[in-house]
Order: C-alpha cells, then sequence, then structure tokens
C-alpha cells in the first residue's frame, strides 16, 4: 500500500506559514535534492488553500509539478471547473483508500494543517516529514491546528543541514488503536 507522507517546512515554533500566508522565511538549501525528493512521488494530495498558492508555472519549481498528479480535497471546489485535477468533495477513508491501494508510489501530503488534521483524524497519514527551520514566526497556519487528535509517534530519521541549519525529523505515525495503550 502506499504511504501518505506529510512533509512540509516548519518552523520552530510550529507554523508552516506565517499570518498572512507568507512562506518566504523558507530557506533555499543546496544540500536538499528537489528533484530527488519529487521523484519518490507521483501523487500530490493537498487541501484547497494550498493548492490555491501552488505556482504551477513557477519556472523554478514548476517542472517538478509535471506528470504528478494533483489531488484537491475541497467543499468548495467543483471538479468540472479543474480537469487535470483530482477533486475530492467529501474526505473520507473511503474517498481515500482507493488512492492508497493504486500501484504507485508514495503520496506526498503536501499540507496544509488543516487536511492534515482532518487525515490524521482518519488514521490516513503515515509519516511525518518537517524540514524544522531555524526560525520563530510569533504565529501564523500551524503544521497541526488544536483541537487535534493525540498520536504515539516514532522517530526514524533525522539531519541537519549546515547551510540553513534546518533539521529534517522524520516519524512513523502509530494508529489511534495503539497510540492509546
Ligand atoms: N511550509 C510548507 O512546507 C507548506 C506546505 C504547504 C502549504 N503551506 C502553507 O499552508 C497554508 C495552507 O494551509 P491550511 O492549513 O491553512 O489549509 P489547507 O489544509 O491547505 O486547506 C484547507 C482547505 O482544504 C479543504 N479541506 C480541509 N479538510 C477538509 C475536509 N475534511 N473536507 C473537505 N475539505 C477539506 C477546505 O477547503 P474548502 O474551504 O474549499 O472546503 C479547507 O478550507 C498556505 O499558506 C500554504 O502556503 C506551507
Amino acid at each position: 500500500m502506499r504511504r501518505i507522507r506529510y512533509q512540509v517546512a516548519c518552523s520552530l515554533d510550529g507554523y508552516i506559514a506565517g499570518p498572512q500566508g507568507d512562506i518566504s522565511w523558507i530557506p533555499a538549501e543546496p544540500e536538499i535534492d528537489f528533484g530527488a525528493l519529487f521523484a519518490e512521488f507521483d501523487t500530490l494530495l493537498m487541501g484547497r488553500k494550498t493548492f490555491a498558492g501552488l505556482s504551477l508555472t513557477d519556472p523554478e519549481y514548476g517542472q517538478l509539478y509535471a506528470g504528478k498528479e494533483l489531488v484537491v480535497v475541497s467543499t468548495t471546489l467543483a471538479a468540472v471547473d479543474y480537469p487535470h485535477v483530482t477533486i475530492i468533495n467529501e474526505l473520507s477513508r473511503h474517498a481515500i483508500e482507493p488512492l492508497r491501494q493504486r500501484p504507485g508510489k508514495d503520496i506526498w501530503l503536501f499540507g496544509g494543517g488543516e487536511l492534515f488534521r482532518h487525515l490524521l483524524e482518519l488514521d490516513m497519514v503515515d509519516t511525518i516529514e518537517l524540514a524544522i527551520t531555524p526560525v520563530l514566526l510569533g504565529g501564523g497556519i500551524p503544521f497541526l491546528p488544536a483541537p487535534g487528535p493525540s498520536r504515539r509517534l516514532t522517530l526514524t530519521e533525522q539531519r541537519w543541514y549546515e547551510h540553513s541549519g534546518m533539521v529534517w525529523l522524520s516519524y512513523q505515525i502509530e494508529p489511534a488503536a495503539t497510540s492509546a495503550s
């Protein structure tokens, strides 16, 4: 089964974007090979607000999205208006399970925090992979908005980057049933 991996850059105080949705604080990190990173996934799953901020035609990053299936969760977007995107209007295990069962690479839960919270409640996220950035934003869009579910995590990987000072932490998420014990 394909894994759903929530991979985001996060401030040290737990925000994925500043109060006005600002992400300019995310540093360029020359040691991270974005081509190789994107090649681990063939599907990008995201909430409507993250989709709204995506620059599919960006000269630097646009080609990284090419060939990926974009799956957007939204109660307000109509599939007919986005023929090149898969729109999920009603989030449920039933809606996500076929994506996971389909053969292919892992699914990148691209953001944001709100969608992550709802998928976590459904036990539909396998890993959290955070690029913790050495900045305090003081407020903004949380990586997991409260009230979120409680889950146990297992640290599976840690890396740090000298240039940016970012720390990369990967965790396996225990499902609700085992998190409670
Ligand atoms: N730091 C990073 O690496 C990173 C990565 C990605 C995004 N971001 C930032 O994160 C921000 C967006 O995150 P966010 O948490 O505010 O929003 P989000 O999760 O991207 O999108 C929220 C929207 O997704 C839809 N949605 C979420 N859960 C749903 C459910 N259970 N059923 C149906 N629709 C659902 C709703 O759309 P409707 O209102 O249409 O129903 C909701 O308003 C942006 O500023 C973006 O730039 C940062």
